[in-house]
């Protein structure tokens, strides 16, 4: 009884990691959007008051909160429209490393929903215009040498 449950897991994990660590991702493609409209929906939806993208548009100065995480630029590890979807949508899911006005006193992220005004084109162009604006770069290694 307890051999079968633990190879059930064992199955239930293989898939998990074989179909790369995120079964909940799977299948989901966006169709193509349009980079230069995202551009545009930044600003009509006010995403600057908040965020910069690197290279590409400045945040604007004022706004209420004392915030600016820069979006774009180089990082480590590739983020795919999954991992961008979830922060526009879904912001509290993965809060990044904190700093003053990132995360909010309960512990959610300070980032407005926009679900009840974004139109799922505006979502789509946002993430393609994003997901162009990083580049992903080979991760430093700190080397320790020992004597
Ligand atoms: C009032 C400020 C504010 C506004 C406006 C805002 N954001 Fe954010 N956003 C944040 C904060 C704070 C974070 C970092 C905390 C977090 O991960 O939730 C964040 C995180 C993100 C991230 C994840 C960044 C990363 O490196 O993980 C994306 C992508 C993003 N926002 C996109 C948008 C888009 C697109 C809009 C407009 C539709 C928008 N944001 C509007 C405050 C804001």
């Amino acid at each position: 009884m307890m051999r079968t449950f633990y190879a059930t897991c064992l199955i239930l994990l293989s898939a998990a990691t074989l179909s790369g660590c995120n079964p909940q991702a799977q299948g989901f493609a966006l169709p193509p959007g349009d980079a230069e409209q995202g551009k545009e929906t930044f600003v009509d939806l006010g995403c600057n008051a908040c965020h910069s993208v690197k290279g590409q548009i400045a945040r604007v100065e004022g706004g209420d909160l004392d915030v600016h995480v820069v979006l774009g630029g180089e990082v480590t590890r590739v983020k795919t429209y999954g991992d961008l979807v979830t922060s526009i949508i879904n912001p509290s899911h993965k809060l990044s490393r904190g700093g003053p006005g990132i995360v909010a006193e309960d512990g959610t992220s300070n980032m407005p929903n926009y679900n009840d005004i974004m139109t799922v084109q505006q979502m789509i162009d946002l993430t393609a215009m994003l997901q162009a604006s990083y580049s992903v770069i080979p991760p430093r290694y700190t080397h320790h040498y020992f004597p």
